[in-house]
This record gives C-alpha cells, sequence and structure tokens, in this order.
C-alpha cells in the first residue's frame, strides 16, 4: 500500500473540491502550503484544517492571474515544506459564457486563469517533483475540455488546454519519477456552480473522494463520476453539423 502524502501544495485552496481534499488528508496529519487569493477565506480553510488534525500550515496570498508571483510561489513551497509528496492544482473560474460572447478581453482573461496560471504552475511544480525523483502533481481540469459547446467554450477551450498540457508533462516527467493526475470532473456542487442547473450533479465529496483515491493509486486521467467517460466519448461522436445546433 502507498503511503498517504504527507506534505502538500495547494494551488486554489480555497476552492471546495481542494478544501474537501484537503481535509481528507488533514485527517491524517499532512503539513500544507496553501495559496489562495483571498485572505480571509484562507484562514477559514486553516482553522478548519487544523481542527482535523493538520500539521504544520503554511499560507500565500496571491491572485494568480499574476505570473510574476509563481517564482516565489514555488520557492515558497520548497522552503516550507522540504519534499513535496503532492501539488494539487485547483482554482479556477466558471464565467457566463453569454457575457464574454460579446468581450474578447474577458474572454481571454478567463484563459489566464483557467488555462495559462494553471498551466505554468502544474509545469514549474513538475520541475520540483523531477528534481525530487517523487512526488504527485493532481491537475483540476473538466470535462468540459473534451468539447466545445457554445454555452461555455471559453471555459471548455481552457480545460481543453489544460488536459492537453497535463498529458504531456505526464509524458515527459513520468521517467524521472513524477505521477500527473487529471482529473476532469462534470458538475459539481460547489460556489462555482451556485445558481446553475447542470445534469448529474454531484457533491463535492463524490469527487474529493475520487481524487484521493486516484492520487493514491497513481492513476493517469479520471472522470468523475465516471459515467461521464462514457457520456463524453458519446458527445465526442457526434459530428459538428448536429453539436453546433445544440443550445447547451
Ligand atoms: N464545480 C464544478 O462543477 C466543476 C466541474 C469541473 C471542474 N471544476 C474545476 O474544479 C476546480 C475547483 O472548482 P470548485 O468547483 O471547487 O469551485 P470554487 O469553490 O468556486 O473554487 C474555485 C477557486 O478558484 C479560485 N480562483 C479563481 N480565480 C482565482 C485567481 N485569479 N487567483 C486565485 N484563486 C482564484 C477561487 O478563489 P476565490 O474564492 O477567491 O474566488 C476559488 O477558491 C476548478 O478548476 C474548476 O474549474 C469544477
Amino acid at each position: 500500500m502507498r503511503s498517504v502524502p504527507q506534505h502538500i501544495v495547494i494551488i486554489g485552496a480555497t476552492s471546495a473540491i481542494a478544501s474537501a481534499v484537503a481535509a481528507r488528508y488533514a485527517v491524517q496529519g499532512s503539513s500544507f502550503l496553501l495559496v489562495a487569493r483571498d485572505e480571509q477565506k484562507l484562514q477559514n480553510v486553516v482553522a478548519s484544517l487544523r481542527e482535523q488534525g493538520a500539521g504544520a500550515i503554511s499560507v500565500f496570498v496571491a491572485d494568480l492571474r499574476a505570473r510574476d508571483q509563481y517564482p516565489a510561489i514555488v520557492r515558497a513551497a520548497v522552503t516550507q515544506l522540504g519534499q513535496i509528496d503532492l501539488v494539487l492544482v485547483a482554482h479556477g473560474t466558471l464565467p457566463d459564457q453569454t457575457m464574454l460572447d460579446r468581450d474578447v478581453d474577458a474572454a481571454m482573461e478567463s484563459m489566464l486563469t483557467n488555462a495559462l496560471s494553471a498551466m505554468d504552475l502544474a509545469h514549474r511544480f513538475a520541475l520540483v517533483l523531477a528534481d525530487q525523483g517523487r512526488g504527485s502533481l493532481a491537475v483540476i481540469s473538466s470535462v468540459a475540455g473534451d468539447r466545445g459547446r457554445r454555452s461555455n467554450y471559453a471555459y471548455g477551450a481552457a480545460k481543453a488546454a489544460l488536459t492537453a498540457y497535463t498529458s504531456g508533462l505526464r509524458g515527459t516527467f513520468r521517467e524521472a519519477g513524477v505521477h500527473v493526475l487529471t482529473v476532469k470532473p462534470g458538475p459539481v456542487t460547489t460556489p462555482m456552480t451556485l445558481g446553475k442547473k447542470m445534469p448529474l450533479m454531484v457533491s463535492v465529496d463524490v469527487v474529493a473522494d475520487a481524487i484521493v483515491r486516484a492520487i493514491t493509486k497513481r492513476r493517469q486521467v479520471i472522470y468523475t463520476p465516471t459515467i461521464w467517460r462514457l457520456i463524453m466519448f458519446a458527445y465526442r461522436l457526434l459530428p459538428e453539423r448536429i453539436t453546433m445546433r445544440l443550445k447547451f
């Protein structure tokens, strides 16, 4: 049986999914570097993880659109944790596509958050793990990245890029001992989906359990819940002349 990650970096640590994953490791005494932009929310996460039994917790407050912060984030992780067992990249936004349809700047801004910043940080930490010769990198993408749709193509395109990038990282750093997991959740009940009607919504617990299991088993790509693998397989087969007419 593989050991529980003891030294964990979480990017986007105030995310509902990320905090649920963190809670599962906190009860086993893991230590954390938590990175997020909202200091108050971050302190709430820290308090909750401490209550659950976490070891040492450090925080780094940063708006992740500011790429000049990344070297300092990596340095803080290495300084605070020493060896890193797990890095979880979880931040993201789900913008209203109908607004982005007429606002290219906002669409590109969302690409910065959902694609560029996540790929950049994942790559930087893959290099750290490769230098160590071990460690897991788990990146939350989405089923939305499997095919562009009119209702969320900016988000979907960003997640498609992130999925492709993590595939590349997985192959590149495999021989250096780095495990890369790409997580593709379907809709999950979190602040991101608040007030939205989406099919097959699940709780964060379902997704957090799946992520922890996949990290332990060193899986490469997971759909969670798994039914989404089948749904997206079928959806990818539909010809564009049909999908271009779909409203969702
Ligand atoms: N919920 C779903 O249905 C679903 C489905 C598939 C994939 N996902 C993915 O799962 C991941 C976690 O999302 P969630 O569902 O847990 O939603 P969430 O609770 O809304 O978490 C999103 C997190 O991203 C952070 N964030 C956004 N922009 C940021 C920025 N510029 N700098 C720093 N932090 C930033 C938010 O911080 P603030 O609180 O400060 O805004 C928040 O902590 C995301 O990558 C999302 O795309 C979610």
